[in-house]
C-alpha cells in the first residue's frame, strides 16, 4: 500500500564519506535515484558519486523509523477538523527532459479529475504554450498578461478561462519569455507564482501547473507554488539519467522554498506494451523509486498523440480507448494517493503555524 510520500533530501558530503546519506549506511534511498541514474547501481553513495555531482535521492519507501527522523508523520489527530479543511490542491507536473509527456498528463489528467466531478484550473507555465494551443485558441497577448499578473501581482482571475471540456485554463504564449527576463532583476522572483496562486478564490479542487522543459525559473516557480510534484518519465533508457537533476531540484526546493512540497509520484509514460526495453525501464523505476511510481502507467496510443488536434482530453475524446482508461486510472490513483497524504501535510502545516507564532 502506498505509504506517507517521500520527504526527499540531497545527500551531504559528510554523508557520501561514510557510506550513507546523514550516516544512515546501506540505505535503500540513496540507491533509489543512484541506481537509475547509474545504470543499476548498487545503492552504495559510491554509486552517487560517479553520477558526476547529481544529486541523489532519499527515497524513504515506507520506512516508518526514517520518516519519523524527517519530521513525516502518519499519525494525525483527526478530531481536528480545522486542519482537515482542504484548500485546492496544487500539483507541479515537471521533468526538463522534453517531450516526456508533462503537457499531455497536465491536461488528460485535469480532463479525467473533471470526469471525477472535479473543478481543475490549469495553469500553462510553458511559453511553447503547447496546453494552451491544446485546449483552445489562446489569446494574443496571453503570456505577457501572465507574465503581468506574476510579477506585479494585478491577479491571475481575469486570465480564467473556461475550455470546451471543462477545465479552466490560464493560458500563455512566447510572451511568457517577460517573465524569465524580468525575474533574473526581481529577488525571491520564485516565490511571486506562489503569490499569484494563493490570492486566488478557492474556487477549484485542483490546480495544475504545465512546465517547461527546462528547470528554469517556471519550473522552480511551479514547484514553490505546488503541494505536490508529479513526474512524467517517458519509458525510454536515456530519460532515466536526467531524473536525478529534477530530484536535485526538488530537495533543493523542498528544503529552503517550500517544506510542503512532497512527490506525487513518478509516472511512466508512453509505454509500447510488449516492448522489452520498456519493460525494463518500469522496472528499474519500481526498483530505483519503489512506491513512488504511480501503478498506472500511460501506455503510448495514437488516439492520445491525436487528441491535441481536436481540443480535448483523451477521456473525451476517445472515452472508450487505452489513452482514456489510463487517465481516468491514473486520476482515481492520484486522489487516493493525495488523501492519504492529507492528515501529514495538515500536520506539517500546523508545526510550521505554531513555529511561527512562536517566533513572533
Ligand atoms: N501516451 C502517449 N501516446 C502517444 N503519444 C503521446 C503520449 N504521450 C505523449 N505523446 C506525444 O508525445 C509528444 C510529446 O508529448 P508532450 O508534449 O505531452 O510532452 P512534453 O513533456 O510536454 O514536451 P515538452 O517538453 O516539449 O513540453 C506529443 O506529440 C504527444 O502527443
Ligand atoms: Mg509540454
Amino acid at each position: 500500500m502506498w505509504r506517507s510520500l517521500p520527504r526527499v533530501s540531497p545527500p551531504t558530503d559528510a554523508g557520501a564519506a561514510d557510506g550513507g546519506i546523514d550516516g544512515i549506511a546501506g540505505n535503500q534511498v540513496v540507491g533509489a535515484v543512484a541506481g537509475v541514474a547509474t545504470k543499476g547501481g548498487n545503492g552504495s553513495l559510491a554509486g552517487y558519486g560517479a553520477m558526476r555531482g547529481y544529486a541523489a535521492i532519499e527515497y524513504i519507501a515506507g520506512k516508518k523509523s526514517l520518516a519519523t527522523r524527517f519530521g513525516i508523520c502518519d499519525a494525525f489527530d483527526s478530531k481536528d477538523s480545522s486542519l482537515r479543511r482542504r484548500a485546492v490542491q496544487r500539483i507541479a507536473v515537471a521533468n526538463h527532459k522534453g517531450g516526456v509527456g508533462k503537457t499531455t498528463t497536465a491536461v488528460c489528467l485535469a480532463a479525467a479529475l473533471v470526469e471525477r466531478d472535479k473543478r481543475v484550473l490549469l495553469l500553462d507555465l510553458d511559453e511553447q504554450g503547447s496546453a494552451s494551443d491544446w485546449l483552445m485558441n489562446q489569446r494574443e497577448r496571453a503570456g505577457a498578461e501572465l507574465a503581468t499578473a506574476i510579477l506585479h501581482g494585478t491577479g491571475l482571475s481575469p486570465l480564467v478561462q473556461e475550455t470546451g471540456c471543462g477545465v479552466d485554463l490560464i493560458a500563455t504564449n512566447e510572451l511568457f519569455h517577460a517573465f524569465h527576463v524580468e525575474a533574473q532583476s526581481e529577488p525571491g522572483a520564485e516565490q511571486l507564482l506562489r503569490d499569484a496562486v494563493e490570492a486566488l478564490e478557492p474556487r477549484w479542487h485542483y490546480l495544475i501547473f504545465d512546465s517547461p522543459p527546462s528547470l528554469n525559473i517556471a519550473t522552480v516557480s511551479a514547484l514553490v507554488a505546488s503541494d505536490f510534484l508529479l513526474v512524467p518519465v517517458e519509458t525510454k533508457f536515456l530519460s532515466l539519467r536526467p531524473l536525478a537533476r529534477i530530484f536535485q531540484l526538488f530537495a533543493s526546493v523542498q528544503k529552503r522554498l517550500n517544506p510542503e512540497l512532497r512527490l506525487a509520484g513518478v509516472l511512466a509514460s508512453k509505454v509500447r506494451g510488449g516492448t522489452r526495453h520498456c519493460t525494463e525501464v518500469v522496472e528499474r523505476l519500481r526498483k530505483s523509486f519503489g512506491e513512488a511510481v504511480f501503478k498506472t502507467v500511460i501506455r503510448d496510443s495514437i488516439r492520445v498523440g491525436e487528441a491535441p488536434g481536436h481540443g480535448k482530453g483523451v477521456t473525451l475524446y476517445d472515452p472508450g480507448g487505452l489513452g482514456a482508461c489510463d487517465y481516468r486510472a491514473l486520476a482515481a490513483e492520484l486522489e487516493a494517493r493525495l488523501a492519504e497524504e492529507l492528515p501529514a501535510k495538515a500536520r506539517l502545516r500546523k508545526n510550521a503555524s505554531i513555529k511561527r507564532a512562536a517566533n513572533g
